[in-house]
């Protein structure tokens, strides 16, 4: 262990040869100095390491704001006012809508701050620290360890690193896990619980292109919405209150009205969800073969059916509009990924690591370590399609069940704690079940529950079926056949219907459970979750163990073999910094995108009517009078989208695009379709990540809904014509156009005597 942690330290004073070449790595915000801060500046950055991340003054980092624990998201005026995705707002704005007040389709510009709408459960959280735990965390490990003994360990000392933190009042701690257990670090975070809707474009902008551009470039879509977190009398986290105050940010994002052009330099700075970079070729393997295939078509059977009725009736379509999205979502993404993994032979590229990473370090265990590898992904193969099918089916994508796991919770309650905590728990799941039958189908659901039980049935070992399903009344060795098993469920069951449920859920704790213990929709989720609990999980956890374990002394060995190699640990929902430069690419023969879209291509795209292509008249008439403000480029087009060799994955959406100056000139939300597979095979020809434009966000707010109540808020700059203005303090809150020529050169000159 030591070996690998002087490893990773003294590498930070070597010289490195950069693993892929840049563009490639999420790096740690602490470590941009020793690991990066020279490339970064040799692509382009005018910025110091300090100026991302500081301990010491107001940096980028307090920026950015984790959004609700699943996007990213940052401040853009001193008012508190955040912006993310349009799909990462997308619940909260769909949860304002309904059909005679719909915001998906309309849009929603709050004209007074009164006006802005709250959002419970939603959450800002920043980021204060990030300290190198590594060493107190691994005190007392030894190789030789059993993963148990290893682990409590582990969880001993991450128990005493936590008692010796002193935390401010709203302050909370976490320590995290890197390079798959080889490294740990404390992140200090402040959570603010008041973020309230400020904006939205219609989706016919939001969400331009829908499902069909998801995932696609050439893009045209203003993926990005507005909002704002309210603090408390002193500035501090608070709940939700009338009197809550706008938060007052230690930094917030100058937007740069100067665009992009290719090769420029760009940082995207957010917090990724989850890669994995450093699998050994089965595991790549067995997810392109055997994994994504079983759950591809589960969710292809699922959206299948939900399309039909969200096409026929608008009602539908406003209930089921982010559930389909997000299913749909992930659906297309393994589609990608499995033809970007064959495209770029990832097994190829994976089989000659390996053999290098063997050849280089003869006597080192990565020859037995690959070999051990190879039997552990033999041994979980079957329990990991079975976790799979539980999850995609039983879980996931058949609502009824979904919602039981929360039902067998509140039961659990009252049987292990009592009366007292079963409501409290209740309480807990009011407003989970207010949402769930805001949204709510029977029919629909129970057509999904016949045909995904149906693929369960057929694809898995009889073992693995819950006692209803193994039936022979609806599955014999001819026909499998579910139809009458849903009737039965979801015409008896109360948890199809809101009214009968509440009704039980009115009555007192005994007798609600008593009658919830007779309930087939229960009755069956819980039968299910004991099969997945004796079958499937624990089998899977076993080997899985096995697995994290074998990946932990894998990358170790790596970092070993490899000791001037600089490796970036794989995202885990920790804030990250990403950069690389705007460029096209080829996305086959002969086929070269350029980088920047404009408004022209939404033209193009546009069909009248059409759900996914449809544009506003007050978007066609902007458009036909050329009436863009200061948002057009030199050559007189609004720009929309623009794309560059910034490594990002899930969780980066709403992370900010920032310029080479600290600037932010777009707007993270997607990646492009031969570039999928980044998250387990990054290759820098063919991965773009996507941005909207800042340019086209501004467009939208001030043009296109008359907002410039928000454009106030705002400082616009242009960094490209005004070099000097970052280091010049004093014009902070002045938007520099605004400023006289000679106002301008006098600023100049004192910030070049200020860098003397
Ligand atoms: N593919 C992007 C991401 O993974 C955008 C998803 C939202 N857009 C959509 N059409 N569903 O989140
Ligand atoms: N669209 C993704 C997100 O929501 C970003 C990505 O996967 O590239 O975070």
């Amino acid at each position: 262990m030591t070996t690998l942690r002087s490893t990773l330290f003294s590498a930070l004073f070597t010289c490195f040869t950069v693993m892929a070449f840049a563009g490639e790595g999420m790096w740690l915000p602490q470590l941009l100095k020793a690991l990066n801060e020279g490339e970064m500046q040799t692509m382009g950055m005018k910025m110091t390491a300090e100026d991302i991340y500081s301990i010491n003054q107001s940096s980028l980092k307090d920026a950015i704001v984790h959004f609700g624990g699943f996007c990213t998201s940052e401040l853009i005026s001193d008012q508190g006012l955040l912006l993310t995705n349009h799909h990462c707002g997308y619940g909260q704005i769909q949860s304002h809508s309904s059909v005679d007040n719909n915001l998906l389709k309309n849009g929603f510009w709050a004209a007074t701050k009164n006006d802005e709408l709250s959002n419970p459960g939603l959450f800002a959280r920043f980021i204060d620290r990030i300290d190198d735990v590594s060493d107190k965390a691994l005190a007392g490990v030894a190789d030789n360890m059993s993963d148990s003994e290893r682990q409590s360990i582990i969880d001993k000392n991450l128990e005493g690193i936590k008692g010796s933190y002193t935390l401010g009042d709203f302050q909370d701690l976490q320590i995290r896990p890197f390079y798959h257990g080889n490294q740990y670090f404390a992140f200090v975070t402040t959570t603010y619980n008041d973020v309230r809707l400020v904006g939205a474009p219609p989706e016919s902008i939001g969400k331009f292109g829908s499902d069909t551009d998801n995932w696609v470039f050439p893009r045209h879509t203003g993926d990005f919405a507005l909002f704002r977190i309210y603090a408390g009398p002193n500035n501090e986290p608070a709940e939700y209150s009338e009197n809550n105050k706008p938060y007052v940010p230690k930094h917030f994002l100058p937007i740069s009205l100067d665009g992009v052009a290719e090769n420029d330099f760009t940082l995207v700075f957010g917090f990724p969800g989850r890669t994995n970079q450093y699998l050994p070729g089965v595991a790549v393997k067995q997810t392109m073969d055997v994994l994504n295939p079983a759950k591809i078509n589960i969710r292809d059977t699922a959206l299948k059916i939900i399309d039909q009725y969200m096409r026929a009736d608008e009602a539908v379509r406003i209930q089921y509009a982010s559930k389909f999205a997000r299913v749909a979502n992930y659906w297309k993404k393994w589609i990608g990924e499995n033809q970007g993994l064959k495209t770029t032979n990832a097994l190829g590229r994976k089989q000659k690591f390996e053999d290098k990473l063997v050849r280089a370090n003869a006597d080192s265990n990565a020859a037995s370590i690959l070999k051990d590898f190879d039997s552990a992904y033999g041994s979980i193969e079957e329990s990991a399609l079975a976790r799979d099918y539980y999850q995609e089916v039983a879980i996931r994508n058949i609502e009824l069940l979904n919602m039981q796991r929360y039902i067998r919770a509140l039961v659990k309650r009252y049987d292990n704690n009592g009366e007292e905590e079963y409501n409290a728990y209740k309480q807990r799941l009011s407003g989970f079940l207010d949402n769930f039958y805001k949204n709510y189908r029977p029919n629909i659901d129970q057509e999904v529950f016949v045909a995904l039980t149906q693929l369960y049935a057929e694809k898995l070992d009889k073992k693995y079926l819950p006692k209803s399903l193994n039936d022979s009344k609806y599955s014999t060795k001819s026909k499998t056949d579910y139809s009458d098993l849903a009737r039965l469920v979801y015409e008896n069951s109360v948890f199809t219907d809101k009214e009968k449920a509440m009704k039980v859920l009115a009555m007192n704790a005994a007798e609600a459970v008593a009658k919830i213990k007779t309930d087939p929709a229960y009755l069956l989720g819980v039968e299910w979750e004991k099969t997945y609990n004796e079958k499937i999980s624990g089998p899977y956890n076993g080997q899985k163990s096995i697995i994290d374990s074998l990946q932990r002394i894998y990358m170790q060995s790596i970092i070993e073999t490899f000791p001037n190699q600089r490796f970036y640990p794989d995202a885990n929902s920790t804030m990250r910094v990403t950069y690389g430069q705007v460029k096209g690419y080829n996305p086959k023969d002969a086929v070269y995108y350029t980088p920047v879209t404009y408004l022209d291509g939404v033209m193009e795209k546009y069909v009248p009517g059409d759900y996914e292509f449809d544009v506003t008249p007050k978007l066609l008439e902007l458009y036909e009078n050329k009436d863009y403000g200061q948002y057009a480029d030199t050559n007189g087009k609004v720009p929309v989208c623009f794309i560059g060799t910034n490594h990002t994955t899930g969780g980066n959406s709403g992370s900010p695009a920032i310029d080479a100056y600290g600037n932010l000139v777009g707007l993270n939300f997607d990646r492009v379709w031969e570039g999928t597979m980044s998250d387990i095979n990054y290759d820098p020809s063919i991965c773009r990540n996507i941005m909207v434009d800042a340019r086209y966000i501004l467009f939208i707010v001030d043009k296109y809904a008359g907002a410039t109540h928000l454009i106030d808020e705002m400082k616009l700059v242009h960094p490209k014509k005004d070099i000097d203005w970052q280091g010049v303090d004093e014009v902070e809150q002045v938007k520099p156009e605004k400023l006289s020529r000679k106002m301008k050169r006098k600023m100049r000159r004192e910030a070049k005597k200020n860098k003397k």
